[in-house]
């Protein structure tokens, strides 16, 4: 079946500027996103950390590129992954969504954060961070929802955290999140040390800079 969010004649994502072109709308994306990033580390968005609050986030970013923008993906999704050998993920189908988001908040809204060292935080922190990720809850920008979401909630919850780490290594970032969600029916290749790397460092920066003010 056609992907119905593509538009009709060409592999590129339907959106509110009329782009068929994917290279174009990469970077339409790219400066969208960012700018809203941005925005949101000086005013964050509020809610209570639920399903609700992270689509709400993610329509926040996208806003202004998609009309699904903090709606849940209606279809089945994959994507080859190089560093798994171009396979992809399992993400969750489109019913399970909502199930399995709700899921992992209520776990992360549930932990006692204040009374864990950095490394606790960071390892619990990564697990929650991965475990949201993998369920790929939108078509596109999964993974600049679930970090600065993650980062937000981090911030509200006496964890000062550094942003800039995770989108001045994006590139790593997304790996790190993928290797660290790399489990199967079949099989587990899960390796969460280079994403609890990322986010213990970013939280050691945070608390540092923010000793410094
Ligand atoms: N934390 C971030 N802050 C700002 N930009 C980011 C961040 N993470 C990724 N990006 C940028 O977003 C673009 C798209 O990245 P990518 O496709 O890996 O993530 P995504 O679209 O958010 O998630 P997914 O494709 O898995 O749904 C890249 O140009 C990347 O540099
Ligand atoms: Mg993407």
């Amino acid at each position: 079946m056609r992907d119905p969010y593509f538009y009709d004649d060409c592999d590129v994502l339907k959106n509110k500027m009329g782009i068929k072109d994917s290279a174009v709308l990469d970077l339409a994306e790219v400066e969208f996103a960012c700018n809203a990033i941005h925005e949101l580390a000086y005013a964050p968005l509020t809610g209570d950390y639920d399903f609700e609050h992270y689509c709400k986030m993610h329509f926040y970013i996208f806003r202004d590129l998609y009309d699904w923008a903090g709606i849940p993906r209606t279809v089945s999704m994959e994507k080859e992954e190089a560093i798994l050998g171009y396979m992809s993920i399992e993400y969750a189908q489109p019913e399970e969504i909502a199930k399995q988001a709700e899921y992992v908040l209520e776990r992360m809204n549930r932990r006692t954060w204040g009374k864990m060292d950095t490394s606790e935080q960071a390892e619990f922190l990564s697990q929650d961070m991965a475990d949201l990720w993998k369920v790929h809850c939108f078509r596109e920008g999964n993974t600049r929802v679930t970090i600065t979401f993650v980062c937000q909630f981090a911030d509200d919850h006496g964890m000062p955290i550094d942003r800039k780490l995770f989108e001045e290594n994006a590139v790593y970032t997304r790996n790190a999140l993928v290797a660290a969600s790399a489990f199967f029916q079949n099989a587990d290749f899960r390796k969460m040390e280079y994403l609890v790397k990322i986010v213990r460092d970013s939280l050691e920066r945070g608390r540092t800079s923010q000793r410094r003010l």
